[in-house]
């Protein structure tokens, strides 16, 4: 029986996390378009695709100023707003992206 409780919360864990990566991906979409296929502002590289390691050491870059081209500071701001989890959380749904 408590295998099954753990099992259960585990798999109820999963989906929430990734439907808030989802979400929280809404913000993104507007630069870097719905499935992460466009280079935002022109001058991004296309994410869709990335490992979500990659996602989140990008994003970390950006939060304390060690990763970035010309346009950093338009993430920056982005990346500030962001904890590890939901870096985690975004990074997970944007690896899911084709
Ligand atoms: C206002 C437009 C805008 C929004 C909103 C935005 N980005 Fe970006 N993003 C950019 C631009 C422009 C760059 C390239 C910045 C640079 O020069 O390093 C970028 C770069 C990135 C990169 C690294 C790609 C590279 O070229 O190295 C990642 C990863 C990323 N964004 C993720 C996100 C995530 C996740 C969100 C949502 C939380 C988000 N962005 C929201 C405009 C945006």
């Amino acid at each position: 029986m408590k295998k099954v409780l753990v099992l259960a919360a585990v798999v109820c864990a999963t989906s929430i996390f990734a439907a808030d990566g989802a979400s929280l991906f809404k913000t993104c979409a507007t630069c870097h378009g719905q499935k992460a296929e466009k280079s935002a502002l022109n001058k991004s590289q296309i994410i869709a695709g990335w490992s979500s390691d990659k996602v989140v050491a990008a994003l970390n870059g950006y939060k304390d100023g060690t990763y970035g081209g010309a346009m950093k500071m338009t993430m920056t701001g982005q990346a500030k707003a962001l904890d590890a989890e939901k870096m985690k959380a975004l990074g997970d749904y944007i690896a899911t992206l084709k």
